[in-house]
C-alpha cells in the first residue's frame, strides 16, 4: 500500500472503514508513521486484534519493554510531574497489573454499578426532559456528556460544582497525540493532578463511602497501593468512565438517525435494547484503537512478522468491521447475535468499566428515541465533524431538534396541589 493517512485525523475518524478495509485486505499487519514522525504498527483483522491483545509478549509497560533508546524514538516525551499517571493499570503489566486490577475490582463491584441504576435512570430522564422542553439541543453536549460525568462524578464522590473544571483538564488529556500536543496541554494536567491530590488527602481525613475513600482504605489497610497509583486509578477511572461512553451515546445516535428504519424498530421494540448496544458498541466503536502495546520480542501474525521494541496499536475499530466475522459488517443490525464484537477489548485489559457503560447505554438510547419524538439532525450531515483523537472515535457536537414538549408536559419543581396545568 503507497501511503496511510494519518489515522488521527478528523478526516479520518469521520469515515475510517474504506481505509480498514483496505488494510485488512492488503496490508493487515503495517508501519506507519504518527504526525510526530514516531513510528507504530497497525493490527487490523479481527483474528489478529483479538490475540494481539491477549499475548503476553504485547506487553503495556514501555519501561519494562523498550530499551531507554527505543522510548525516546517512539513514545511521546511525558513531563517529570506526570509520572504518576503513567502508573495506572492500563498501562501496566503483570503482577502489577493483576496486583491494581484485583483491588479495584474489590470496590467497583457489579453490585454498586447496579445500585447505580436508580440514579442513572433519574439523571437520564433529567437531561432527555429538558431536551424535550428546548425543542433542540446539541445531544452530545447537553445528553450524551453530562449523564457519564455525573455518574462517574458521585461515583468517586467528586463535587458537582467541579465537574465542569473536571471535564476540560481531562479533555486535554485524552487529546493528546504528540510530544507538542504534551506541552500545550502541561499546564491543565498539572492543574488536575494538584486536584486530585487534594481530594485524596481529603478522604484521608474524612473518609466516605465513595469509591476514592474505599480505594483509600484500600491503600491504607493493605499498604498494597501507593499514592502515586492511588491518583493514577482515580484518573484512569474518570477519564475512561466519561470520554468513552459519550461517544456510544453520541454516535450510536447519530447511527441511528442515519437509518431510520433502526431508530423506528428501537422504538418499536424495546425489548430489543441488549443486542441493540451491542450492535452499536460494534458499529460505531468508541474505543476506535486499543491502547499501545510493545513487542518483547518478535511476534508473527501469520506470515507478518512485528521485530521486538515496537509500538503496536490493535485496532478495534477495523476488527469490528471485519467482513470474515461479520455479515455486512457496514449495515447497522439491532438484532445482530452473536455479536462477537472487541469495542471492549479482551483479554487482561478487557474494559472494568463494560458492565457501568452497557447499562447506562441501555438506560439512555431508550429514553432519546421514546422520549424525544421526531428528532432529526438540525444541521446538514455533512456538516458534522470529527475530534482527532488516535485511540477514540467521538463526535464534536450532534445539534438536533425533536417535537417540543407541550407546556403543560414539562417536568416542573413541586409545587402546591392544584397549582397550574398538569397532564
Ligand atoms: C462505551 C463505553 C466504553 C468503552 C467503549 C470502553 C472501552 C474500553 C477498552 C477498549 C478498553 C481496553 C483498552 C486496551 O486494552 O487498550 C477499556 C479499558 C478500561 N476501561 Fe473502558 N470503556 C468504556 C467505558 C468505561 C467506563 C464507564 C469505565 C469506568 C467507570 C471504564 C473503565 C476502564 C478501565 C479502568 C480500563 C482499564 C482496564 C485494565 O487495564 O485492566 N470504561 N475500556
Amino acid at each position: 500500500m503507497k501511503s496511510i493517512p494519518d489515522i488521527s485525523s478528523a478526516q479520518h475518524k469521520a469515515n475510517p472503514h474504506p481505509l480498514y478495509a483496505r488494510l485488512r485486505a492488503e496490508a493487515p499487519v503495517v508501519r506507519i508513521l504518527f504526525g510526530d514522525g514516531k513510528p507504530a504498527w497497525l493490527v487490523t483483522r479481527h483474528a489478529d486484534v483479538a490475540s494481539a491483545l491477549k499475548d503476553p509478549r504485547l506487553g503495556k509497560d514501555p519501561f519494562r519493554a523498550l530499551t531507554a533508546r527505543e522510548r525516546a524514538a517512539q513514545t511521546p516525551w511525558t513531563p517529570s510531574f506526570l509520572r504518576p499517571l503513567t502508573k495506572n493499570m492500563l498501562d501496566q503489566d503483570p503482577p502489577d497489573h493483576t496486583r491494581l486490577r484485583a483491588l479495584v475490582h474489590q470496590v467497583f463491584t457489579p453490585r454498586r454499578v447496579e445500585d447505580l441504576r436508580g440514579r442513572i435512570v433519574t439523571i437520564t430522564e433529567g437531561l432527555v426532559a429538558r431536551a424535550r422542553a428546548r425543542g433542540a439541543i446539541d445531544l452530545l453536549e447537553e445528553l450524551a456528556l453530562p449523564l457519564p460525568i455525573r455518574v462517574i462524578g458521585e461515583l468517586l464522590g467528586i463535587p458537582e460544582a467541579d465537574w465542569p473544571r473536571f471535564r476540560a483538564w481531562t479533555n486535554r488529556m485524552v487529546g493528546l497525540r504528540t510530544s507538542l500536543d504534551m506541552v500545550r496541554a502541561a499546564p491543565s494536567l498539572y492543574m488536575l493532578m494538584r486536584y486530585l491530590r487534594a481530594l485524596v488527602g481529603k478522604r484521608r481525613r474524612t473518609g466516605g463511602d465513595d469509591l476514592i475513600a474505599a480505594l483509600v482504605r484500600a491503600e491504607e489497610e493493605g499498604s498494597r497501593l501507593n499514592e502515586d497509583e492511588l491518583l493514577a486509578m482515580v484518573l484512569l477511572l474518570v477519564a475512561a468512565g466519561h470520554e468513552t461512553t459519550v461517544n456510544l451515546i453520541a454516535s450510536g445516535t447519530l447511527a441511528l438517525l442515519d437509518d431510520p428504519e433502526s431508530l423506528d424498530r428501537m422504538r418499536r421494540e424495546p425489548g430489543l435494547v441488549k443486542p441493540a448496544v451491542e450492535e452499536l458498541l460494534r458499529f460505531t466503536s468508541p474505543v476506535d484503537l486499543a491502547t499501545e502495546r510493545y513487542t518483547t520480542e518478535d511476534v508473527a501474525f501469520g506470515e507478518h512478522v512485528i521485530p521486538r521494541g515496537q509500538r503496536v496499536f490493535p485496532v478495534l475499530g477495523s476488527a469490528n468491521h471485519d467482513e470474515q466475522v461479520f455479515a455486512s459488517p457496514g449495515r447497522l443490525a439491532l438484532d445482530r447475535e452473536p455479536n462477537r464484537h472487541l469495542g471492549f477489548g479482551n483479554g487482561a485489559h478487557y474494559c472494568l468499566g463494560a458492565p457501568l457503560a452497557r447499562l447506562e447505554a441501555q438506560i439512555a438510547f431508550p429514553a432519546i428515541v421514546r422520549d424525544l419524538p421526531g428528532l432529526r439532525l438540525a444541521v446538514p450531515r455533512a456538516s458534522l465533524t470529527w475530534r482527532p483523537s488516535t485511540v477514540l472515535r467521538g463526535l464534536t457536537r450532534l445539534p438536533v431538534t425533536c417535537a417540543a414538549a407541550p407546556i403543560y408536559s414539562v417536568p416542573r419543581a413541586p409545587r402546591p396541589a392544584a397549582a397550574g396545568l398538569q397532564p
